[in-house]
């Protein structure tokens, strides 16, 4: 039996062909859309913005799983919840007020996430992992789909699994970045129950069959 959701990364889809994509992962067994949001400071790298994000919602037939990988992003969780997101997940390096931002994430009525990037211990989560719905675990710097998967990740997962267990049993542990059917049995016995994957999927000859066995790791 199953129990680890996945994230299929829109971010790696043919933009050119969205409604196709987005329709192909309608029909897979893929369990959430994951959605990047990039704004060439926090990461160098631009991704998309709300005209993108709106498309999406209006096709997805899946929840929308949001990651910011902005400054500021206190500034547009109303406009991104608006758009149509059921997560919203803020990156720990840019929230001076965390909790708070966590608050207003939970107030508009989406779950909220925290994403550390690949330096950032999760150690520091450690007064705030009981408000958190999910935590993010960067397995690559955040920018860019298709980049190589960093080891640590496996130790970062086992420490939020620790943070966590007993507090927070039904926090939701992301990994994002490098993630394919390659390593997802390895992730989920490290603690990891919901898997992002962009490139794996979109590459594959038929995305579907891929996702499927993501889905079927053990
Ligand atoms: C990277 C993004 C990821 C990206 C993953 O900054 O946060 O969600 O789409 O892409 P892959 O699976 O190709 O590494
Ligand atoms: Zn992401």
């Amino acid at each position: 039996m199953t129990t680890h959701l996945i994230a299929a990364s829109i971010l790696a889809a043919d933009f050119g062909n969205l409604q196709r994509d987005v329709e192909l992962l309608n029909q897979s067994q893929a369990d959430w859309i994951h959605v990047d949001i990039m704004d060439g400071r926090f990461v160098p790298n631009i991704s998309f913005g709300f005209p993108v994000m709106e498309a999406v919602a209006k096709h997805a037939q899946k929840p929308l799983d949001v990651h910011l990988m902005i400054v500021e992003p206190e500034r547009y969780i109303k406009a991104f919840a608006d758009a149509g997101a059921s997560n919203i997940t803020v990156h720990y390096e840019v929230c001076p007020n965390l909790h708070r931002t966590v608050q207003m994430i939970k107030e508009l009525g989406c779950t909220a996430g925290v994403a550390l990037n690949p330096h950032t211990p999760v150690k520091l989560l450690a007064d705030i992992i009981n408000d958190l719905d999910l935590v993010l675990i960067m397995s690559v710097n955040p920018g860019f789909g298709g980049q190589r998967f960093i080891e640590n990740t496996y130790k970062k997962l086992h420490d939020v699994r620790s943070l966590s267990s007993f507090s927070n049993p039904d926090l939701l542990i992301e990994v994002d970045g490098g993630v394919g059917v390659n390593n997802a049995s390895k992730l989920i016995n490290a603690g990891a129950n919901v898997l992002v994957a962009g490139n794996a999927v979109f590459s594959a000859a038929d995305p579907k069959v891929t996702i499927a066995q993501l889905k079927s790791a053990v």
